[in-house]
């Protein structure tokens, strides 16, 4: 039994703790070959794939990104697509591929185990938006990275009197956002799920002043509905799309702190945390659920469970098919956010 691995779309903390975790149960505990293939579905299109052996795995747990690379390659955008992937399997005698990755990846790999491919997936992204799952791993490195920079803005903005609006990733969900701006006390959270506008914004910032407290912290998600007492949207989508159709996001902090500065006189610096929350070494909760991941991904595949996704429900690994994961996002709701909104100035 010949097994590949791919890591697709951003990569994100803890996937060589998956692709170490897959290599050591086929390889040990099976008996199986592991083949990496590089660069997410772009090596099974044009075959980059290598022999993985528990050598090539030794030392990569702590280590942030992915040892096999990673891309945004939609094998769907090309015509040829699933005959290119069937292709490259026949000629690396794969006989069943486990793809790591958040929606997009996943929901190719569903596309292909409908067309019959013996895929499993295992769910990646710092996101935490991926249905049917509890967690992603990733997140959990996200989160912190951010609540420790949400620590550290916090002494600066009181030292200076300043309004700090803090940027995350979260395109569609706000998790980090969410998450971090309890995690750090901050004064306001905006996310993706929950519209707010501008008015709200300076109102918390206006209250806070006169509650004798010189200084907020605002912490806001990428994708953010914000509006202006106009109805006009903050949010400034990118021109640039990727090979999924997302738009590159990445500047909404800016126009609400210049935004803040206006209205309210007070003044407003703005920091986007950006790919640092997606880089360097995995928590220890990350190292525990991408190695938990693999193994029982490596498990799926020995059971034949193609077209499946291993997640985490409660403290338990249990399977379930991608077509139920990739259908909707997993968003933050409204009860979670109203506990945020008792922390809100
Ligand atoms: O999908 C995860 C994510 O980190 C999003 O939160 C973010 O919008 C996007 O990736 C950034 O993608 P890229 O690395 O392609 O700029």
């Amino acid at each position: 039994m010949r097994v590949g691995v791919l890591t697709g779309g951003g990569d994100c903390p803890g996937l060589n703790a998956v692709i170490r975790a897959v290599v050591k149960r086929a390889v040990k505990t099976h008996g199986w070959e592991v083949a990496g293939i590089r660069h997410g579905w772009r090596g099974l299109l044009v075959g980059e794939i290598e022999r993985l052996d528990l050598d090539d795995v030794s030392g990569i747990l702590p280590r942030g990104g992915t040892i096999l690379g990673t891309s945004r390659t939609n094998p769907y955008k090309d015509e040829q697509g699933e005959a290119k992937i069937r292709a490259t399997i026949e000629k690396h005698g794969l006989d069943a591929v486990i793809a790591i990755g958040g929606e997009d990846t996943l929901g190719a790999a569903n596309k292909l185990a409908k067309a019959g491919f013996k895929v499993v997936g295992v769910p990646k992204t710092i996101d935490n938006d991926v249905s049917g799952t509890d967690y992603t791993f990733g997140f959990d490195t996200a989160l912190t990275v951010a609540t420790e920079a949400i620590d550290r803005l916090h002494t600066t903005a009181e030292s200076h009197d300043r309004v700090m609006v803090v940027e995350v990733m979260g395109r569609h969900a706000g998790w980090i956002a969410l998450q971090s701006g309890i995690a750090g006390g901050a004064d306001l959270i905006l996310l993706p799920e929950f519209p707010s506008t501008l008015r709200e914004i300076c109102d918390v910032v206006r209250r806070r002043q006169s509650q004798g407290k010189s200084f907020s912290i605002i912490v806001v998600a990428e994708g953010a509905q914000v509006s202006d007492t106009d109805g006009n949207s903050l949010f400034v989508p990118g021109e640039k799309r990727d090979a999924f159709g997302h738009v590159r996001l990445g500047g909404i902090a800016p126009s609400i702190a210049e935004r803040i500065e206006s209205e309210t006189g007070f003044e407003a610096r703005y920091t986007v945390l950006g790919h640092v929350q997606r880089g360097g070494s995995p928590t220890a909760f990350d190292r525990v659920l991408g190695s938990r991941f693999g193994v029982a991904a490596v498990d799926l595949v020995s059971r034949g469970g193609f077209g499946r996704m291993v997640a985490i429900q409660g403290t338990e690994i249990v399977d379930l098919p991608l077509a139920e994961a990739v259908g909707s996002m997993k968003l933050v709701g409204p009860e979670l956010y109203e506990t945020a909104r008792v922390f809100f100035s």
